[in-house]
């Protein structure tokens, strides 16, 4: 059984193009920002303006200035901040220490990619 599911693993990740695993990573990775609760400080779009961002100090992180990031923008960099969270200068970003690493990285690719999304045309969500 287990050496099924590794064969179906593998024919899974070598077996598609590149640029579909990448959507799908990416898709994964928002599904996963979405169910942890991310956009509840950093915003659905990562602007850092959810509906608890007006009660933080420091403030949510804005993904789309990297400059900004303490700990590094580059997904392996971000995914290491979910590992610890972000609380030594009395930030209130949680540690995700119950997801796992490969979890965390797809979320660290979304934020990533959040950075050079088109500006959504969805109704309400532009601020500009
Ligand atoms: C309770 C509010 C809250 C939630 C929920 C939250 N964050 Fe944060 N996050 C913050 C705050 C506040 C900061 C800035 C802390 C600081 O500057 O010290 C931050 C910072 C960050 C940073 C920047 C790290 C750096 O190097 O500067 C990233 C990336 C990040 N959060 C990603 C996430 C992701 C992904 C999730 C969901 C898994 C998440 N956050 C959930 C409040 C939150």
């Amino acid at each position: 059984m287990l050496t099924m599911a590794v064969a179906i693993t593998l024919v899974s990740a070598c077996g598609r193009p590149t640029q579909a695993t990448d959507a799908e990573d990416l898709l994964t990775g928002a599904r996963l920002y979405a169910a942890n609760g991310c956009g509840t400080c950093h915003g659905r779009e990562g602007r850092g303006d959810g509906p608890l961002a007006s009660t933080l100090s420091p403030p949510a992180r804005d993904f789309r200035d990297p400059n900004a990031f303490k700990n590094g923008s580059d997904p392996t960099s971000i995914a290491t901040t979910l590992a610890t969270g972000l609380t030594r200068d009395g930030g209130q970003m949680q540690s995700y220490f119950h997801l796992s690493d490969r979890e965390r990285f797809l979320i660290a690719r979304y934020v990533v990619s959040l950075r050079t999304a088109p500006v959504s045309s969805s109704p309400g969500a532009s601020h500009d």
